[in-house]
């Protein structure tokens, strides 16, 4: 079983991270409270959505809809509900680290208020995230359209922030090389996947999909982060994660729900290394200036480069600049000038003899980025 850790516990532990990859019982905010400052690198977190159902309702058949009416999703009015909203969003700031990001899934019920509260907070919103259902409940009394979606928040915690993970190329090339776009088509939960207890009820009223938080996981955090869902229900986030080699960190009161989610991420086995390895594109590699170049001696001032067919050359100088024809720039400006261009990649069209060949100095780019990859 994934380990339970009491708030009571939490808040007298003197072991650094004994909390990671457990689930603490008791209130969201009270919890949140008693854990270190910027400690946690994703907050994922589908509160209670304030579903105010007045009354039972009924399928054409006279059947009863299994609908959310339970004790915790119940607020006694907007104000209070607000009040809650901004108690936990505040206590999920100082948790999450500076280029930390958060996630939280709503629905029409609830997501403006928690996306004007986010906004009062300071919190940037990235994208919102549009889950189409592909098999929603119907609208049994034909009175409005039927309800098809959920919507996400992504937010970095102020709009200062740079550096917060995204795997823009992973997300990129398992989506056929098409950019990744912000409304995502995911069956509701059901089947397999979809606890029950030995009545054959639903152990959670509202458990979300695998791979909705596969997705969230996967495009917003790296092998090893720690992914904290303050509303951890049945323990979704926390199989994800497991399974996607993350660590995470569950809140949840509800002991039974707690012993579900408990169950749940203990039968998950994580993926193997090579499997989690996240694919990065260009933009994800170190800066290197063509100075590095020659400051490295790998380019020698007074040295000649050429493009690929010997058309034009220039003069590598001392300060990392090029010269040719009486004049100098960047190996971008100069090779768009020889070419009488607008704009060139200095990096593909300009080569250097290596003795056999003419190679573009994007090779020696390359020695360097890896020489920086080693340790020691
Ligand atoms: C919408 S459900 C989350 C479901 C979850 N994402 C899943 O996949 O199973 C919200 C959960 O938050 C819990 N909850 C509500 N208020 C809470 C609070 N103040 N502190 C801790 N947990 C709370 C509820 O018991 C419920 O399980």
């Amino acid at each position: 079983m994934a380990s339970v850790f009491p708030l009571a516990d939490l808040r007298t532990s003197a072991t650094p991270g004994s909390w990671v990859d457990t689930i603490i019982k008791g209130d969201c905010v009270a919890a949140l409270e008693a854990l270190p400052t910027h400690s946690v690198d994703v907050i994922f977190a589908d509160p209670p959505y304030n579903l105010q159902l007045g009354g039972t309702l009924h399928r054409p058949d006279q059947s009863l809809v299994d609908a959310v009416d339970d004790e915790w999703d119940q607020f006694a009015s907007f104000e209070a509900y607000d009040a809650f909203t901004r108690a936990w969003l505040l206590a999920c700031r100082r948790v999450l680290k500076p280029t930390g990001t958060i996630w939280v899934i709503g629905s029409y019920h609830n997501i403006f208020r928690v996306g004007a509260t986010m906004q009062d907070l300071n919190f940037w919103i990235l994208n919102d995230i549009v889950w189409r259902k592909t098999n929603p409940m119907p609208n049994f009394k034909g009175r409005r359209f039927q309800n098809a979606h959920e919507t996400m928040i992504w937010a970095s915690p102020s709009a200062k922030v740079k550096g917060y993970t995204f795997n823009y190329d992973a997300m990129k090339a398992a989506n056929d090389d098409v950019q990744m776009r912000s409304d995502w088509l995911f069956p509701i939960c059901n089947g397999g996947e979809r606890l029950k207890g030995d009545d054959g009820k639903k152990v959670h009223p509202t458990q979300k999909p695998e791979a909705l938080l596969a997705r969230v996981i996967m495009a917003s955090s790296k092998p090893g982060d720690i992914i904290l869902d303050p509303f951890f229900g049945s323990g979704t986030t926390g199989a994800v994660a497991k399974r996607l080699g993350r660590h995470f960190v569950g809140i949840e009161r509800e002991q039974d729900y707690i012993d579900a989610a408990s169950a749940r991420i203990a039968s998950v086995e994580p993926l193997g290394k090579a499997e989690l390895t996240v694919m990065t594109g260009k933009k994800a590699e170190a800066r290197i200036a063509f100075n590095v170049l020659v400051e490295s001696g790998l380019i020698k001032p007074g040295q000649v480069l050429t493009d690929a067919r010997r058309r034009h050359s220039a003069i590598v100088r001392a300060d990392g600049t090029v010269a040719a024809g009486g004049e100098a720039g960047s190996i971008h400006r100069l090779g768009a000038k020889v070419q009488g261009l607008d704009a060139c990649n200095g990096w593909t069209f300009w080569h250097y003899d290596d003795g056999q060949s003419l190679r573009p100095i994007d090779d020696l780019r390359t020695i360097i980025r890896n020489d920086m990859g080693k340790v020691g």
